[in-house]
């Protein structure tokens, strides 16, 4: 019964997957993308030929549809249509596709439309079985129209006093992740300053709950941070979350964030959404407010079979202009190897990088005006895994730990000190399982959790000196590949 079911379904998918582009052909291999252009790296697979289902994809996502149809003509066709300008096989059905579209094409300064038409429909068509947005190369003229972030990765720097020794920022999330109520919350963010950490912040998943409203946790903690500031004679941050599916009820937490002069908010970046954000950044730029962005999310896109690979995500977040950004640790408890996360902090931290294809990356160059931003690299990390953590991510970095402070077995004053130490050894060049034998806080957590060779994440990062092998590999086998074997390295 099955099998003909199957047989009849195989009969009616053939007959309507011969699409008509219009008489139209949308590959052109002879086709150099311009400076103008965008182009758009993707993995596609599914029941017919490869250059058919590359195709289908050029055309539903820029001028085209299924059929033939009278009112194209051949200015809108040569002007605005997407080109398949290089396909790389690795199976018939299945493969590597380069796809440019021209500026023309998008509106400006509206990355919804830009959404809409390149990770739009194409989706959801029925003959791919595979479509991952790998990379995306964002022209000059392009990126022009967003003016980045207003601090970015120097300018915290600036605000946290550390852009001469350079040491990496470290940070705790209060955990629990919700529960605690606004006082002893304030208790937890008091204790982790005052023993060394330059930021606390919200967990991605608590705002307003009834146990913890947010005014009062803010005005709470502002008063611990005032406090904690004088103290130490160090600047803090709190990243406030002030996320919320109401525009209104942020605009009221970022108004009384700034009527007390303070200096940061946390936003949940991917589940907000472009339009929410890019009115919410307009406002913190506007107040001069540091904003937090937690990406929490993120992995339902960037994971899947039909998904966008977090390097295009995290592209726009750095042009539209938040100033400090999750993108993996390498080490944690996240998914994503050192090579696909040192990846992730070039894109946040360098103006320009080259071409890795077995990454799934394009060459990338922003606009000088669009800075750095600050990497967060958060999720699973202890005192332990700071050394091999700084091979991948190198010193400007925000080093975050929940469980790795307040899980000390001395609880969160000496977790704090002991993070602060390992900092410190890593400001001063000296390992930090050495450091731990003059520093008893750091020697527990070390005690408790470990110790992370960096020899380890060398001997992985190593292996990109093998590019060719594996390019080799990964045009053999396709994504299953990157996303088995590279991305997990
Ligand atoms: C967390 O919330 O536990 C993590 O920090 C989220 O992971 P990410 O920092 O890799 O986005
Ligand atoms: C975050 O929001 O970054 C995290 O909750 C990290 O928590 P962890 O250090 O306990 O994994
Ligand atoms: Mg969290």
């Amino acid at each position: 019964m099955f099998s003909e079911l199957k047989k009849n379904y195989i009969f009616i998918f053939q007959k309507t997957s011969n699409m008509v582009y219009g008489g139209y052909s949308y590959l052109d291999f002879r086709y150099t993308p311009s400076e103008e252009d965008f182009v758009v790296l993707m993995w596609v697979s599914g029941r017919c030929k490869l250059e058919k289902l590359a195709e289908a994809v050029a055309s539903e996502s820029s001028v085209g549809t299924w059929t033939e149809i009278k009112t194209m003509n051949e200015y809108v066709f040569e002007h605005y249509r997407a080109r398949v300008f290089k396909i790389i096989k690795v199976r018939e059905n299945a493969g590597f596709v380069y796809i440019a579209y021209p500026l023309e094409h998008f509106d400006v300064k509206n990355f919804n439309q830009f959404q809409a038409s390149v990770l739009g429909n194409i989706f959801g068509m029925k003959e791919l079985d595979e479509l991952y947005i790998l990379d995306i190369k964002f022209p000059r003229k392009f990126q022009k129209q967003f003016s980045g972030p207003k601090y970015g990765l120097w300018g915290v720097r600036k605000y946290v006093g550390t852009e001469k020794t350079g040491r990496p920022h470290v940070g705790t999330i209060v955990k629990p992740k919700v529960g605690l109520a606004p006082e002893e919350f304030a208790k937890v963010a008091y204790e982790a300053w005052i023993n060394g950490l330059d930021l606390v912040k919200d967990d991605e998943n608590l705002v307003d709950q009834s146990f913890c409203k947010w005014e009062e946790r803010f005005n709470k903690v502002f008063d611990v941070m005032d406090k904690a500031e004088k103290e130490t004679g160090e600047k803090k941050l709190y990243c406030v979350n002030i996320t919320d599916s109401s525009i209104n009820r942020m605009i009221e937490r970022l108004e009384k964030v700034k009527e007390r002069g303070h200096n940061c908010v946390m936003l949940d970046v991917y589940v907000l959404g472009i339009t929410a954000l890019e009115y919410m950044l307009e406002l913190t730029k506007k107040y001069k407010i540091i904003v937090h962005a937690h990406r929490a999310g993120y992995a339902a896109w960037h994971r899947g079979n039909f998904g966008v690979n977090f390097q295009v995500l995290e592209k726009i977040y750095r042009m539209f202009g938040v100033d400090q950004l999750h993108i993996g640790t390498g080490v944690g408890k996240m998914e994503g190897g050192a090579l696909l996360i040192k990846r992730f902090h070039e894109i946040a931290e360098k103006h320009s990088g080259e071409e890795k294809l077995y990454l799934g990356s394009l060459d990338f160059e922003f606009e000088k005006h669009i800075a750095p931003i600050m990497p967060v690299a958060s999720g699973g990390l202890d005192p332990g895994k700071v050394d091999a953590l700084i091979e991948i991510h190198g010193k400007n970095v925000t080093i975050q730990a929940g469980g790795g402070v307040h899980g000390h077995p001395d609880g969160t004053a000496t977790g704090a000190e002991a993070l602060r130490q390992a900092a410190e050894a890593i400001a001063e060049g000296i390992p930090v399982k050495e450091y731990a034998t003059s520093h008893s806080e750091l020697k527990k957590a070390l005690e408790k959790w470990g110790y992370l060779e960096p020899s380890l994440i060398i001997a992985r990062l190593e292996i990109e000196r093998n590019s060719e092998i594996l390019n080799e590999i990964v045009l053999r086998e396709g994504i299953t590949a990157m996303k088995n074997v590279v991305w997990k390295v």
